[in-house]
Protein backbone atom coordinates (compact mmCIF):
# COMPACT_ATOMS: atom_id res chain seq x y z
CA UNK A 1 0.00 0.00 0.00
CA UNK A 2 0.86 3.44 -1.49
CA UNK A 3 0.81 6.80 0.62
CA UNK A 4 -2.40 8.39 0.54
CA UNK A 5 -3.87 9.97 -2.63
CA UNK A 6 -5.84 13.58 -2.63
CA UNK A 7 -8.67 13.81 -4.07
CA UNK A 8 -11.13 17.07 -4.43
CA UNK A 9 -14.41 16.59 -4.81
CA UNK A 10 -16.34 19.78 -6.11
CA UNK A 11 -20.27 20.15 -5.42
CA UNK A 12 -19.69 17.40 -3.04
CA UNK A 13 -22.99 17.90 -1.21
CA UNK A 14 -24.98 17.77 -5.02
CA UNK A 15 -26.81 14.38 -6.85
CA UNK A 16 -23.07 12.92 -8.33
CA UNK A 17 -20.88 14.18 -5.55
CA UNK A 18 -23.48 11.70 -3.33
CA UNK A 19 -22.76 8.66 -6.20
CA UNK A 20 -19.51 9.74 -6.21
CA UNK A 21 -18.35 10.07 -2.63
CA UNK A 22 -18.66 6.15 -1.79
CA UNK A 23 -16.98 4.76 -4.67
CA UNK A 24 -14.45 6.84 -4.88
CA UNK A 25 -13.74 5.90 -0.35
CA UNK A 26 -14.35 2.57 -1.43
CA UNK A 27 -11.32 1.96 -3.91
CA UNK A 28 -12.82 2.27 -7.23
CA UNK A 29 -11.18 5.18 -8.33
CA UNK A 30 -7.82 4.56 -8.07
CA UNK A 31 -7.32 0.62 -7.56
CA UNK A 32 -7.68 -1.12 -4.06
CA UNK A 33 -4.38 -0.53 -3.14
CA UNK A 34 -4.22 3.25 -3.06
CA UNK A 35 -5.38 4.81 0.33
CA UNK A 36 -7.29 8.32 -0.61
CA UNK A 37 -7.85 11.47 1.55
CA UNK A 38 -11.38 12.82 0.38
CA UNK A 39 -11.30 17.04 0.25
CA UNK A 40 -14.56 18.38 -0.22
CA UNK A 41 -15.59 21.79 -1.44
CA UNK A 42 -19.28 23.33 -1.48
CA UNK A 43 -20.53 26.45 -1.45
CA UNK A 44 -20.97 28.22 2.43
CA UNK A 45 -24.59 26.95 1.91
CA UNK A 46 -24.09 23.41 0.97
CA UNK A 47 -21.23 23.02 3.93
CA UNK A 48 -23.54 21.52 6.10
CA UNK A 49 -24.72 18.85 3.96
CA UNK A 50 -21.25 17.74 2.99
CA UNK A 51 -21.12 17.24 6.49
CA UNK A 52 -23.60 14.70 6.65
CA UNK A 53 -22.36 12.84 3.80
CA UNK A 54 -19.11 12.90 5.20
CA UNK A 55 -20.46 11.39 8.58
CA UNK A 56 -22.32 8.69 6.05
CA UNK A 57 -18.60 8.16 5.06
CA UNK A 58 -17.10 7.53 8.33
CA UNK A 59 -19.97 4.91 8.98
CA UNK A 60 -19.12 2.89 6.41
CA UNK A 61 -15.68 2.12 7.86
CA UNK A 62 -13.91 1.99 4.15
CA UNK A 63 -10.30 0.83 5.23
CA UNK A 64 -8.56 3.01 2.18
CA UNK A 65 -10.38 5.94 3.35
CA UNK A 66 -7.54 8.19 5.43
CA UNK A 67 -9.39 11.39 5.42
CA UNK A 68 -12.11 13.77 4.72
CA UNK A 69 -11.83 17.54 4.50
CA UNK A 70 -14.41 20.07 4.08
CA UNK A 71 -14.43 23.32 3.14
CA UNK A 72 -15.54 26.35 0.76
CA UNK A 73 -12.28 27.90 0.14
CA UNK A 74 -10.91 26.49 -2.81
CA UNK A 75 -7.71 27.71 -1.90
CA UNK A 76 -7.22 24.89 0.92
CA UNK A 77 -9.81 22.77 -1.16
CA UNK A 78 -7.18 22.12 -3.93
CA UNK A 79 -4.15 22.78 -1.47
CA UNK A 80 -1.68 19.11 -2.55
CA UNK A 81 -4.54 17.88 -4.52
CA UNK A 82 -3.37 14.81 -6.75
CA UNK A 83 -6.82 14.01 -8.36
CA UNK A 84 -9.68 17.03 -8.76
CA UNK A 85 -13.21 16.11 -10.19
CA UNK A 86 -14.92 19.39 -10.62
CA UNK A 87 -18.67 18.45 -10.37
CA UNK A 88 -20.32 21.75 -9.05
CA UNK A 89 -21.37 24.17 -11.90
CA UNK A 90 -24.16 27.11 -12.38
CA UNK A 91 -26.85 24.95 -14.15
CA UNK A 92 -28.43 26.54 -16.84
CA UNK A 93 -31.84 28.85 -15.75
CA UNK A 94 -34.90 29.67 -17.34
CA UNK A 95 -34.28 32.03 -19.93
CA UNK A 96 -30.45 32.33 -19.42
CA UNK A 97 -29.07 33.02 -22.39
CA UNK A 98 -25.59 30.96 -23.44
CA UNK A 99 -23.35 33.77 -22.51
CA UNK A 100 -24.51 33.83 -19.42
CA UNK A 101 -24.23 30.84 -18.54
CA UNK A 102 -20.63 30.35 -19.70
CA UNK A 103 -19.94 33.68 -17.65
CA UNK A 104 -21.68 32.55 -14.66
CA UNK A 105 -19.30 28.87 -14.72
CA UNK A 106 -16.02 31.57 -15.56
CA UNK A 107 -16.67 32.97 -12.10
CA UNK A 108 -16.17 29.46 -10.76
CA UNK A 109 -14.01 27.40 -12.80
CA UNK A 110 -11.53 30.41 -13.16
CA UNK A 111 -10.99 30.88 -9.47
CA UNK A 112 -10.76 27.08 -9.07
CA UNK A 113 -8.19 26.98 -11.90
CA UNK A 114 -6.20 29.73 -9.93
CA UNK A 115 -6.27 27.65 -7.26
CA UNK A 116 -4.59 24.46 -8.72
CA UNK A 117 -1.94 25.99 -10.36
CA UNK A 118 -0.93 28.10 -7.21
CA UNK A 119 -1.44 24.62 -4.87
CA UNK A 120 -2.17 21.21 -6.80
CA UNK A 121 0.15 18.60 -6.45
CA UNK A 122 3.17 18.06 -9.60
CA UNK A 123 0.98 14.93 -10.66
CA UNK A 124 -2.64 16.76 -10.50
CA UNK A 125 -5.42 15.22 -13.14
CA UNK A 126 -8.27 17.37 -13.42
CA UNK A 127 -11.82 15.72 -14.60
CA UNK A 128 -14.33 18.37 -15.76
CA UNK A 129 -17.60 17.20 -15.18
CA UNK A 130 -20.08 20.25 -14.32
CA UNK A 131 -21.77 21.74 -17.41
CA UNK A 132 -20.72 22.82 -19.91
CA UNK A 133 -18.10 20.29 -18.94
CA UNK A 134 -15.36 20.88 -22.30
CA UNK A 135 -15.65 24.67 -22.05
CA UNK A 136 -15.61 24.58 -18.13
CA UNK A 137 -12.24 22.63 -18.34
CA UNK A 138 -10.75 25.02 -20.84
CA UNK A 139 -11.14 28.22 -18.20
CA UNK A 140 -10.00 26.46 -15.50
CA UNK A 141 -6.73 25.34 -17.96
CA UNK A 142 -6.61 29.03 -18.95
CA UNK A 143 -6.23 29.92 -15.06
CA UNK A 144 -3.88 27.31 -14.43
CA UNK A 145 -0.72 28.38 -17.10
CA UNK A 146 1.80 26.61 -14.69
CA UNK A 147 -0.39 23.29 -14.95
CA UNK A 148 0.60 21.08 -18.07
CA UNK A 149 -2.27 21.78 -20.49
CA UNK A 150 -2.74 18.39 -21.14
CA UNK A 151 -4.02 17.33 -17.35
CA UNK A 152 -7.21 19.47 -17.98
CA UNK A 153 -9.93 16.94 -19.19
CA UNK A 154 -13.59 16.87 -19.79
CA UNK A 155 -16.15 14.13 -19.29
CA UNK A 156 -17.67 12.53 -22.53
CA UNK A 157 -17.50 9.25 -20.47
CA UNK A 158 -21.15 8.46 -19.78
CA UNK A 159 -21.74 9.70 -23.69
CA UNK A 160 -19.62 6.71 -24.54
CA UNK A 161 -20.71 4.14 -22.10
CA UNK A 162 -24.56 5.32 -23.53
CA UNK A 163 -23.49 4.48 -26.74
CA UNK A 164 -22.03 1.00 -25.80
CA UNK A 165 -25.01 0.45 -24.21
CA UNK A 166 -27.56 1.08 -27.05
CA UNK A 167 -25.46 -1.09 -29.64
CA UNK A 168 -25.17 -3.60 -27.29
CA UNK A 169 -29.21 -4.13 -26.59
CA UNK A 170 -29.63 -3.54 -30.31
CA UNK A 171 -27.42 -6.31 -31.11
CA UNK A 172 -28.07 -8.62 -28.25
CA UNK A 173 -24.64 -8.91 -27.55
CA UNK A 174 -22.79 -8.54 -23.88
CA UNK A 175 -21.61 -4.87 -23.64
CA UNK A 176 -18.08 -7.00 -23.06
CA UNK A 177 -17.55 -7.54 -27.28
CA UNK A 178 -18.03 -4.09 -28.36
CA UNK A 179 -14.55 -2.18 -28.65
CA UNK A 180 -13.35 1.24 -30.20
CA UNK A 181 -16.38 3.52 -30.09
CA UNK A 182 -15.88 6.87 -30.20
CA UNK A 183 -17.59 10.08 -29.13
CA UNK A 184 -16.63 13.07 -30.67
CA UNK A 185 -16.81 16.90 -29.93
CA UNK A 186 -18.47 18.85 -27.17
CA UNK A 187 -20.87 16.66 -24.24
CA UNK A 188 -23.67 18.16 -25.22
CA UNK A 189 -26.68 17.81 -28.26
CA UNK A 190 -23.88 18.14 -31.15
CA UNK A 191 -21.59 14.94 -29.83
CA UNK A 192 -21.06 12.22 -32.45
CA UNK A 193 -21.14 8.61 -31.22
CA UNK A 194 -19.16 7.20 -34.04
CA UNK A 195 -19.76 3.67 -35.10
CA UNK A 196 -17.51 3.29 -38.26
CA UNK A 197 -14.25 2.10 -36.45
CA UNK A 198 -16.56 0.61 -33.35
CA UNK A 199 -16.55 -3.47 -33.20
CA UNK A 200 -18.42 -6.03 -32.28
CA UNK A 201 -17.03 -9.51 -31.53
CA UNK A 202 -14.32 -8.19 -34.23
CA UNK A 203 -16.76 -6.89 -36.80
CA UNK A 204 -17.05 -2.81 -37.72
CA UNK A 205 -20.23 -2.41 -35.40
CA UNK A 206 -21.89 0.29 -38.47
CA UNK A 207 -22.20 -2.50 -40.91
CA UNK A 208 -24.06 -4.69 -38.70
CA UNK A 209 -26.64 -2.09 -38.13
CA UNK A 210 -29.14 -0.55 -40.74
CA UNK A 211 -27.97 3.09 -41.40
CA UNK A 212 -31.51 4.59 -40.76
CA UNK A 213 -31.29 3.33 -37.41
CA UNK A 214 -27.36 4.42 -36.80
CA UNK A 215 -28.69 8.16 -38.11
CA UNK A 216 -32.18 8.29 -36.45
CA UNK A 217 -32.55 6.25 -33.55
CA UNK A 218 -29.22 5.33 -32.63
CA UNK A 219 -27.71 9.08 -32.53
CA UNK A 220 -30.56 11.37 -31.07
CA UNK A 221 -30.77 8.43 -28.28
CA UNK A 222 -27.34 8.76 -27.16
CA UNK A 223 -27.38 12.41 -27.42
CA UNK A 224 -30.63 12.94 -25.29
CA UNK A 225 -30.31 10.18 -22.97
CA UNK A 226 -30.12 13.10 -20.63
CA UNK A 227 -32.71 14.14 -21.46
CA UNK A 228 -34.70 10.98 -21.02
CA UNK A 229 -33.48 10.30 -17.90
CA UNK A 230 -34.91 13.40 -16.28
CA UNK A 231 -38.03 12.77 -18.13
CA UNK A 232 -38.17 9.10 -16.39
CA UNK A 233 -36.78 10.00 -13.04
CA UNK A 234 -37.56 13.55 -12.26
CA UNK A 235 -33.75 14.30 -11.56
CA UNK A 236 -30.59 14.09 -13.85
CA UNK A 237 -28.09 11.29 -13.90
CA UNK A 238 -26.33 10.66 -11.10
CA UNK A 239 -25.12 7.29 -10.25
CA UNK A 240 -24.23 7.21 -14.22
CA UNK A 241 -22.21 9.96 -14.34
CA UNK A 242 -20.64 9.17 -11.43
CA UNK A 243 -19.82 6.11 -12.54
CA UNK A 244 -18.35 7.71 -15.83
CA UNK A 245 -16.33 9.96 -13.68
CA UNK A 246 -15.01 6.61 -11.87
CA UNK A 247 -14.55 4.80 -15.18
CA UNK A 248 -12.46 8.37 -17.08
CA UNK A 249 -9.59 8.59 -13.68
CA UNK A 250 -9.36 4.90 -13.66
CA UNK A 251 -8.13 4.48 -17.14
CA UNK A 252 -5.89 7.69 -17.31
CA UNK A 253 -4.24 6.30 -14.30
CA UNK A 254 -4.34 2.56 -14.65
CA UNK A 255 -4.63 2.51 -18.81
CA UNK A 256 -6.79 1.57 -20.97
CA UNK A 257 -6.93 -2.51 -22.39
CA UNK A 258 -4.73 -3.58 -25.20
CA UNK A 259 -6.76 -3.46 -28.21
CA UNK A 260 -8.99 -0.49 -27.59
CA UNK A 261 -9.94 2.73 -26.56
CA UNK A 262 -12.14 4.98 -24.80
CA UNK A 263 -13.40 8.46 -25.38
CA UNK A 264 -12.18 11.67 -22.91
CA UNK A 265 -12.66 15.52 -23.91
CA UNK A 266 -8.64 16.18 -23.96
CA UNK A 267 -7.08 19.26 -25.67
CA UNK A 268 -6.82 18.89 -29.13
CA UNK A 269 -3.51 19.04 -31.15
CA UNK A 270 -5.20 19.73 -34.14
CA UNK A 271 -5.85 16.06 -34.86
CA UNK A 272 -8.43 14.92 -37.29
CA UNK A 273 -9.05 18.72 -38.56
CA UNK A 274 -10.10 19.92 -34.88
CA UNK A 275 -9.20 22.81 -34.16
CA UNK A 276 -6.09 23.45 -31.80
CA UNK A 277 -6.26 23.91 -27.93
CA UNK A 278 -10.47 23.36 -28.14
CA UNK A 279 -11.09 20.33 -25.15
CA UNK A 280 -12.71 18.11 -27.56
CA UNK A 281 -13.83 14.22 -27.28
CA UNK A 282 -11.32 11.89 -29.15
CA UNK A 283 -11.00 7.92 -29.33
CA UNK A 284 -7.96 7.58 -26.64
CA UNK A 285 -5.93 5.40 -24.98
CA UNK A 286 -3.96 6.00 -21.87
CA UNK A 287 -0.29 5.00 -21.39
CA UNK A 288 1.89 5.62 -18.56
CA UNK A 289 -0.92 8.27 -16.43
CA UNK A 290 -1.55 10.52 -20.05
CA UNK A 291 -3.73 10.15 -22.76
CA UNK A 292 -3.02 9.72 -26.55
CA UNK A 293 -5.19 10.26 -29.41
CA UNK A 294 -5.72 7.34 -31.72
CA UNK A 295 -4.56 8.07 -35.16
CA UNK A 296 -4.58 7.36 -38.53
CA UNK A 297 -8.52 6.25 -38.51
CA UNK A 298 -10.31 7.03 -41.59
CA UNK A 299 -13.23 9.63 -41.27
CA UNK A 300 -15.89 9.33 -43.90
CA UNK A 301 -18.11 12.14 -45.19
CA UNK A 302 -21.11 11.63 -42.54
CA UNK A 303 -18.59 11.05 -39.83
CA UNK A 304 -16.87 14.86 -41.20
CA UNK A 305 -20.01 16.47 -41.21
CA UNK A 306 -20.94 15.58 -37.53
CA UNK A 307 -17.69 16.20 -36.46
CA UNK A 308 -17.33 19.34 -37.71
CA UNK A 309 -20.56 20.63 -36.40
CA UNK A 310 -19.81 19.53 -32.68
CA UNK A 311 -16.20 20.93 -33.08
CA UNK A 312 -17.79 24.19 -34.25
CA UNK A 313 -19.70 24.75 -31.32
CA UNK A 314 -16.92 24.41 -29.49
CA UNK A 315 -15.19 26.87 -31.08
CA UNK A 316 -17.76 29.24 -31.12
CA UNK A 317 -18.02 28.30 -27.28
CA UNK A 318 -14.44 29.06 -27.01
CA UNK A 319 -14.85 32.50 -29.01
CA UNK A 320 -17.60 33.41 -26.33
CA UNK A 321 -15.82 32.60 -22.79
CA UNK A 322 -12.59 34.67 -24.97
CA UNK A 323 -15.00 38.09 -25.78
CA UNK A 324 -15.62 37.81 -21.50
CA UNK A 325 -11.77 37.95 -20.85
CA UNK A 326 -11.83 33.92 -19.55
CA UNK A 327 -8.72 32.78 -21.72
P1 LIG B 1 -26.45 19.22 -8.18
O1 LIG B 1 -27.14 20.52 -8.40
O2 LIG B 1 -27.14 18.11 -7.48
O3 LIG B 1 -25.09 19.47 -7.40
C1 LIG B 1 -24.20 20.50 -7.73
C2 LIG B 1 -23.48 20.89 -6.47
O4 LIG B 1 -22.46 21.81 -6.80
C3 LIG B 1 -24.40 21.60 -5.45
O5 LIG B 1 -24.28 20.93 -4.20
C4 LIG B 1 -23.83 23.01 -5.39
O6 LIG B 1 -23.91 23.57 -4.10
C5 LIG B 1 -22.37 22.76 -5.78
N1 LIG B 1 -21.67 23.96 -6.27
C6 LIG B 1 -22.16 24.97 -7.02
N2 LIG B 1 -21.21 25.90 -7.21
C7 LIG B 1 -20.11 25.46 -6.58
C8 LIG B 1 -18.80 25.99 -6.42
N3 LIG B 1 -18.47 27.19 -6.92
N4 LIG B 1 -17.91 25.27 -5.71
C9 LIG B 1 -18.25 24.09 -5.17
N5 LIG B 1 -19.47 23.54 -5.28
C10 LIG B 1 -20.38 24.21 -5.99
O7 LIG B 1 -25.95 18.75 -9.63
P2 LIG B 1 -25.48 17.31 -10.09
O8 LIG B 1 -26.63 16.53 -10.56
O9 LIG B 1 -24.59 16.72 -9.06
O10 LIG B 1 -24.65 17.69 -11.40
C11 LIG B 1 -23.46 18.45 -11.31
C12 LIG B 1 -23.00 18.91 -12.69
O11 LIG B 1 -22.68 17.80 -13.51
C13 LIG B 1 -24.05 19.70 -13.47
O12 LIG B 1 -23.39 20.79 -14.09
C14 LIG B 1 -24.51 18.72 -14.52
O13 LIG B 1 -24.99 19.37 -15.67
C15 LIG B 1 -23.23 17.99 -14.80
N6 LIG B 1 -23.36 16.68 -15.46
C16 LIG B 1 -22.42 16.35 -16.41
C17 LIG B 1 -22.47 15.14 -17.05
C18 LIG B 1 -21.44 14.80 -18.10
O14 LIG B 1 -21.61 13.75 -18.73
N7 LIG B 1 -20.40 15.57 -18.33
C19 LIG B 1 -23.51 14.16 -16.73
C20 LIG B 1 -24.42 14.57 -15.70
C21 LIG B 1 -24.33 15.80 -15.09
Amino acid sequence: TSSPVTVTVTGAAGQIGYALLFRIASGQLLGPDTPVRLRLLEIPQAVKAAEGTAMELDDCAFPLLAGIDITDDATAAFDGANVALLVGARPRTKGMERGDLLEANGGIFAPQGRAINAGAADDIRVLVVGNPANTNALIAQAAAPDVPAERFTAMTRLDHNRAVAQLAKKLSVPVGEITKLTIWGNHSATQYPDLYHAEVGGKIAAEQVDESWLRDDFIPTVAKRGAAIIEARGASSAASAANAAIDHVFDWVNGTPEGDWTSAAIPSDGSYGVAEGIISSFPVTSRNGAWEIVQGLEINEFSRTRIDASVAELVEERDAVQKLGLL
